[in-house]
């Protein structure tokens, strides 16, 4: 089966760099992935209620019949179960059937999934090897590469967590067949996303691609997973040199987190950030720090994905601020926002920081301009 394999180089002296192995019918590779790179007396496959559904039986089937010992452990699914209780009960069960330190954990699912089972991997016997295997886009180009797991509070999301690279990652493409198209469409506003951050010509391939990822056509899917995992990858390794260049991977993130957490998590991750690009490259040209321009590509982009672009009238600017204000990436107070010049290419400031301080007039501004026009009627 032909696959790419693509390296995440990351500082030796911390962590072994892992693989990113793409391709389409990989799954089969899972034992033989496992026996070089994550051996273990047994496996837990660790996935949620619908992608458990779909896949596990398959997973843990080609294991048996590779002679591997290997067991499924299935939670609820949503972005609500990221919780202590899901951990608390992963991990009683886990335990309980006797997962010890000699035991893997393969994480099969979502962002959700990789990052509870990652979670439980970095916390269980005080750390166990893992692995990921994504489902989604989001996981697949974002969530599994980079070793941040963890789970989310009512504070707040992603609040408790830890640093835990996985052995490799296994992303079949195939298993994005059956995934909803709003999770679809969501993924691809990360992929616009780096292209926006790191190359132009990709940005602007995603956006001839959309029809046919929204399609799901594979080979476009699996040309935008290994690019954007490239662009990732690049720039999780190169943030050991080049001090804080990660902070580039936040574009559309600042506001999308406040979105998201004010929408009531109503909207998708991917849909909280098409927005939040929409408002942040907004404040990228009233600042003059975007050349003219620059929005408006943007926009013709996310819109090819059928992406919002625009807040949900119900949002209030002032309490969009006042969330951004809280999340744990503002420092002391000000408001500091990763911003684009041009398409492909990130602004850095004088000070050499990747983001750019922006004041809560500018802010509002540009969130009262980003509105929807409210459409209840008036009597
Ligand atoms: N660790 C990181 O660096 C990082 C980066 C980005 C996002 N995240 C996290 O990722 C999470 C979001 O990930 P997500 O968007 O993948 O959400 P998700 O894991 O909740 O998956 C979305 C939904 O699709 C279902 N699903 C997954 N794969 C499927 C498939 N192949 N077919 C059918 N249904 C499928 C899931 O069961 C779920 O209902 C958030 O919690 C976010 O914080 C983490
Ligand atoms: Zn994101």
């Amino acid at each position: 089966l032909p696959v790419t394999t693509i390296p995440v180089p990351l500082d030796r002296t911390l962590d072994a760099p892992y693989d990113v192995v793409v391709g389409r019918g990989i799954l089969t590779e899972l034992p033989q992935l496992l026996r070089e790179r994550c051996p273990a007396h047994r496996y837990a496959i660790i996935t949620d209620s619908r992608v458990g559904t779909l896949y596990a039986d398959r997973v843990a089937a080609l294991l048996i019949d590779a002679g591997l010992r290997a067991a499924t452990f299935a939670f609820p699914a949503g972005e609500w179960n990221k919780v202590r209780q899901t951990w608390a009960d992963l991990t009683d069960r886990l335990v309980e059937t006797g997962v010890g330190r000699d035991a893997a954990i393969i994480a099969l699912g979502g962002g959700v999934v990789g990052d509870m089972a990652g979670f439980v991997a970095a916390t269980l016997h005080r750390g166990i090897p893992y692995a990921q295997v994504p489902t989604t886009v989001l996981a697949m180009i974002d969530a599994s590469v980079g070793g941040k797991t963890g789970l989310d509070l009512p504070a707040g999301k992603n609040l408790v967590g830890a640093f835990h690279q996985p052995r490799f990652v296994l992303a079949d493409i195939n298993t994005l067949a059956t995934l909803p198209r709003p999770h679809l469409a969501g993924g691809c506003a990360e992929a616009i996303k780096h292209g926006v951050i790191a190359d132009r010509a990709y940005a602007e391939a995603v956006g001839s691609w959309a029809r046919a990822c929204l399609a799901r056509d594979a080979a476009a899917l699996e040309r935008l997973v290994e690019r954007s995992v490239r662009i990732k990858a690049e720039i999780v390794a190169a943030d050991v040199a080049e001090r804080g260049r990660r902070q580039v991977l936040n574009f559309g993130h600042t506001v999308g987190h406040a979105v998201e957490a004010r929408s009531g998590y109503g909207l998708l991750h991917g849909e909280a950030v098409a927005i939040g690009m929409a408002v942040e490259a907004r404040l990228a040209e009233t600042v003059g720090v975007a050349e003219p321009g620059t929005r408006a590509q943007l926009l013709d982009l996310l819109a090819r994905f059928d992406l919002p672009t625009v807040l949900p009238p119900t949002l209030d600017a002032a309490d969009l601020l006042e969330a951004m204000r809280h999340d744990k990436k503002a420092r002391a107070g000000a408001l500091r926002f990763a911003l684009p010049k041009t398409l492909g290419v990130m602004a850095q400031s004088a000070d050499g920081e990747w983001t750019v301080e922006i004041g809560s007039d500018e802010i509002l501004a540009a969130l009262k301009a980003t509105r929807a026009p409210d459409v209840s009627p008036t009597i």
